[in-house]
């Protein structure tokens, strides 16, 4: 495995490769879910890159960029474990040079919503790092979890209108034993909070449970699960058409269902998709 830190380093170590390309973006602190994005990205590649790089342009003011966790040997040990062929953790300045032009890309409409609407401006950061990286990597195949459901939903957008050649795969979201979603943030809980973090799951299957009812049972009971959950700070629940990402329609079939909310300090996502059959 090879480990490069710069884009002339990279771009030599890319022009090498041969076959097809699979990339999975990261921000680092790697836990299973992105073994498993590396996992899948050696099903889809003949050759696995994998970026590491806390972006800068996705964190709004009073997030938690400085807190985020940095562990990069750590996390070159779970790619080595996972066949990973060229690990690029780049500093900021390689991803964007003070003395060059990194074209800023807007995530448009979805990018505003939901999450977009919580955190003004993080889906043009995304959308930013993600098409640079793209630039950068020169993939065949792009591969995402679907926790961050909508952050999917605009990458795979932007991909379609940038009229890239490259293939999105979507991964489905891997979770503890007790179905917490794994997260990069889930270190910050303390053992109580890790328990309180639990009804975002339970509000999930409380909602799937009650999809033959239609889509106002459905959000229903995700947010009664969650208001009778002390400790937990909702910022949102929704559910949306899994296709549009407008509201479901009576002949809408695949809704998701998004969380997002706070345990103490903690913001946490997460979705479920469901289908939806019900009056
Ligand atoms: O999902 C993430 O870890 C980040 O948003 C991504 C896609 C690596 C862009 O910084």
């Amino acid at each position: 495995m090879k480990v490069v830190h710069s884009r002339a380093e990279l771009d030599a170590v890319r022009t090498a490769l041969s076959g097809r390309v699979a990339v999975v973006m990261t921000m680092g602190a790697l836990h299973d879910g992105h073994a498993r994005l590396m996992d899948v990205a050696g099903e889809h590649g003949e050759q696995v890159v994998v970026t590491i790089f806390v972006n800068p342009r996705q964190f709004g003011a009073g997030e938690d960029l400085d807190r985020y966790p940095r562990t990069l040997e750590a996390d070159l040990q779970v790619c080595q474990a996972h066949g990973v062929d060229v690990v690029f953790a780049p500093a900021a300045d390689d991803v964007y040079p003070p003395d060059e032009t990194v074209p800023v890309v807007l995530a448009g409409g979805l990018g505003a919503v939901l999450e977009g609407a919580h955190r003004p401006g993080h889906f043009d950061g995304v959308v930013t790092v993600v098409s640079r990286l793209l630039d950068l990597t020169r993939p065949d195949v792009a591969v995402f979890g679907e926790k961050d459901a909508q952050q999917l939903a605009v990458i795979r957008r932007m991909v379609a209108a940038q009229g890239r050649g490259v293939e999105v795969v979507g991964v489905p979201t891997v979770r503890e034993r007790d179905g917490l979603a794994m997260s990069s943030r889930n270190r910050y809980l303390s053992a109580a909070e890790r328990e309180t973090a639990l009804a975002i799951p339970r509000a999930l299957d409380a909602a799937e449970r009650r999809s033959a009812e239609g889509p106002a049972a459905v959000l229903a009971a995700a947010e009664a699960e969650l208001a009778g959950a002390p400790g937990v700070s909702v910022d949102y629940v929704a559910l949306v058409d899994s296709e549009t990402w407008a509201e479901p329609g009576p002949r809408t079939r695949f809704g998701k269902i998004l969380v997002a909310a706070r345990v103490g300090s903690t913001r946490l996502i997460d979705n479920r998709e469901v289908t939806l059959c019900g009056p």
